[in-house]
């Protein structure tokens, strides 16, 4: 038998594309999607029985956690574009990718200037950029992630 059980489960058997040595689920998971939330978290817009309350950081630090989760965003962005995420894939993963890595550059200069619309604006941006890559990418069985909380609130604002 010319190709072992496990690789032919793995990968096929006979492949002539390279498919990608690290697990994107993963990185997305316990990476991309926890900082993209610490970015949608920061500016909320949140209606109650108590009326509206606008949340967004306090101090500096706060400030300061918001501008580096956008940088962070930018160099997973910079990661699903090296060999090891994108081996197999289209041409379109590398903008996919590269689009990440240009709207995490408007999201921190929006939390460097402390300004809370253009952080609520480029949020929604950011979520555009996540789900034009699933459209493409994810497997039809996984569940898409669900859009930011703020994004909800933006539309009863
Ligand atoms: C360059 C393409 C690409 C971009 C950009 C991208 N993702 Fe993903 N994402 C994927 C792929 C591919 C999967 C499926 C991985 C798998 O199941 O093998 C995935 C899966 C996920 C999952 C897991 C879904 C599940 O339960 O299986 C989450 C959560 C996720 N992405 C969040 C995000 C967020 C948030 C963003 C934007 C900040 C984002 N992703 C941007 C390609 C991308």
């Amino acid at each position: 038998m010319a190709c072992a059980m496990a690789a032919l489960l793995l990968h096929g058997c006979g492949r002539d594309q390279p498919v990608p040595a690290a697990d994107v689920r993963t990185l997305m998971l316990e990476q991309v999607q926890p900082v993209a939330q610490t970015y949608w978290d920061s500016v909320q817009y949140v209606s109650d029985s108590s009326g509206s309350h606008e949340i967004f950081p306090r101090n500096d630090a706060e400030w300061q956690r918001v501008e580096t989760a956008a940088k962070r965003l930018g160099a997973l962005g910079e990661a699903l574009k090296t060999p090891a995420y994108a081996n197999g894939r289209n041409a379109d993963w590398q903008d996919f990718a590269q689009g990440l890595i240009d709207v995490s550059k408007l999201a921190a200069q929006a939390a460097a200037e402390k300004n809370r619309d253009r952080i609520f604006e480029v949020g929604g941006t950011i979520y555009n950029v996540c789900a034009a890559c699933h459209q493409t990418y994810l497997p039809k069985t996984a569940t898409p992630p669900p859009p930011p909380s703020g994004a909800n609130a933006a539309t009863a604002r």
